[in-house]
């Protein structure tokens, strides 16, 4: 018999419900990018009626006294809010929020494409398989709803492949911007760099433009770069970091480590480590540091979540600074520094 109060087991019914209907949060975001809300209510300039915003949206007639329900949710968890439409008027409209501007399709700074990736069934898919996969041998969870890894997939599936790579230079613009702004030091004096699963070369552009006597390599899987045009200073090269990366000073690992297992990391550094040697180099990586001592009730939500992200659909994990410092000695590397000064992310500087 459950032992608790009638106010304990109401509290404790609704916490159930809420994380049970957790995924509302995403799809309804997911719908109103879809719609274009935040495009309209931007294009409007100033607080929108719910009927302007109505009249502007393609919705069926019929299911247009639906939108308020939508805004409604959407203004709870951040990212409408309601504002005066006028000085001498008390009708309300909706505004746009901080994280709602990053919605924006025209924004160069839009999180929609990496949005719009992460809640696409092929990738929510491997979610509703997370207990079998305890279960079985597979590596991954996303191995065992699509039958081939994450990489696999990526390399034979163009529509996976196009929307995930511009999902990942979605988020490759955001922190560049902030990297260059703000860390533009981490770069200066050096003569070349490799971008190591550099995608299709967003971050490795942008350094390249900042950096013009910087010679840039963007260095992706043969599918990943095929086709893509370089400039004076950049230039593209298909391979597989697991077996040989091109000899250069410094070497940028994005999103790639975190990807990845202890074991394949360690590969990977490996592989890194030859290619800057006798060059005095250094690797640049940017991931998350998830903090060492923190109770787990005490982590960033967020963290957590791209923690579970690299298990469903990759061998990955999110790592502490004791973890990292274990993966660079393990590599052969004798010092690193890690700066989390990129929101949730760090910027870590490892030598030889
Ligand atoms: C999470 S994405 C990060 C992309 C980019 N660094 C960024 O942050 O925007 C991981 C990248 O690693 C690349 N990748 C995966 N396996 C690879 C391999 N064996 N060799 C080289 N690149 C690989 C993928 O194609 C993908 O572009």
């Amino acid at each position: 018999m459950i032992n608790l109060g009638d106010a304990e087991l109401l509290e404790a019914q609704a916490h159930v419900w809420n994380h049970i209907f957790n995924f509302i949060n995403s799809m309804s975001l997911k719908c109103a990018v879809q719609l274009g809300i935040p495009d309209v209510i931007q294009r409007h300039g100033k607080p929108i009626s719910l009927s302007h915003l109505i009249s502007a949206l393609p919705v069926h007639p019929a299911k247009s006294r639906c939108i308020p329900r939508l805004m409604r949710i959407l203004v709870r968890s951040g990212f409408f809010a309601r504002a005066k439409i006028s000085e001498n008027d008390e009708e309300e409209g909706y505004v746009l929020t901080n994280a709602s501007q990053l919605l924006l399709k025209d924004n160069p700074l839009s999180v929609a494409p990496f949005l719009m990736a992460m809640l696409d069934p092929i990738l929510t898919g491997p979610w509703h398989y997370m207990s079998t996969w305890f279960l079985n041998d597979d590596v991954t969870p996303f191995n065992t709803a699509h039958g081939k890894t994450f990489w696999e997939y990526h390399g034979h599936e163009p529509n996976l492949n196009n929307f995930f790579n511009e999902a990942m230079a979605s988020d490759a613009r955001l922190v560049t911007r902030v990297l260059i702004n703000e860390f533009k030091g981490v770069f200066e004096g050096l003569k070349s760099l490799v971008d190591v699963g550099g995608g299709t070369g967003t971050v490795a552009k942008a350094i390249a433009k900042s950096f013009p006597d910087l010679d840039c390599t963007v260095f992706d899987l043969p599918h990943v770069v095929a086709g893509l045009q370089g400039t004076h200073n950049l230039k593209y090269f298909g391979g597989d970091m697991f077996d040989e990366i091109p000899p250069t000073d410094a070497i940028l690992l994005k999103s790639i480590l975190h990807d990845w297992s202890d074991e394949e990391c360690v590969k990977i550094l490996k592989r890194c480590k030859e290619a800057i040697k006798g060059r005095g180099g250094k690797l640049i990586i940017i991931d998350m540091m998830i903090e060492n001592h923190k109770r787990d009730d005490d982590f960033p939500e967020t963290q957590l979540f791209f923690d579970m992200l690299m298990m469903v659909l990759l061998t990955g994990k999110e790592r502490n600074e004791k973890e990292w410092a274990k993966l660079f000695s393990d590599a052969g590397f004798s010092y690193h520094k890690i700066s989390p000064v990129l929101g949730l992310r760090s910027i870590i500087e490892v030598y030889p």
